[in-house]
């Protein structure tokens, strides 16, 4: 299992990323934002995985959501695989429920797919196929 990056779900996109190359010194590599998905985010390197912050662009967004109901905190996890095709199959095989039926390009131009969190003891768990 390799860890390809942490989803923290932030309310102030600048003051996270000024947090975490401040003080834990990572390294900021791009910022992307997607208007149909109501998703502003930041990649920033931190050794051999990535940080991503998620801000909403508006309420009505998977995160805007998460960010009203929970406030800001963690939000996924994403594990690096090899054949997403493969990695779904197995996990749907394994009985666990997908949110993503197909995998779909992520924000990082990768194909990506989620898992229920109530299949992954209640994280939401994205594979990223690298
Ligand atoms: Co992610």
């Amino acid at each position: 299992m390799r860890i390809h990056h942490v989803g923290v779900a932030v309310a102030d996109l600048d003051a996270a990323i000024q947090l975490y190359t401040d003080l834990f010194g990572a390294e900021l590599m791009h910022r992307a934002s997607n208007e149909a998905d109501g998703l502003a985010a930041a990649f920033l390197r931190a050794g051999g995985a990535e940080v991503e912050l998620l801000s909403p662009l508006r309420e009505d967004t998977p995160v805007g959501k998460f960010l009203a109901k929970r406030g800001p905190g963690l939000h996924h996890i994403a594990v690096a695989v090899h054949d997403i095709d493969k990695a779904m199959a197995d996990a749907r095989a394994a009985g666990l429920e997908l949110i993503d039926a197909e995998p779909r390009i992520g924000l990082h131009g990768t194909r990506i797919a989620f898992i229920h969190p109530k299949s992954v003891g209640g994280v939401l768990t994205e594979f990223v196929e690298t």
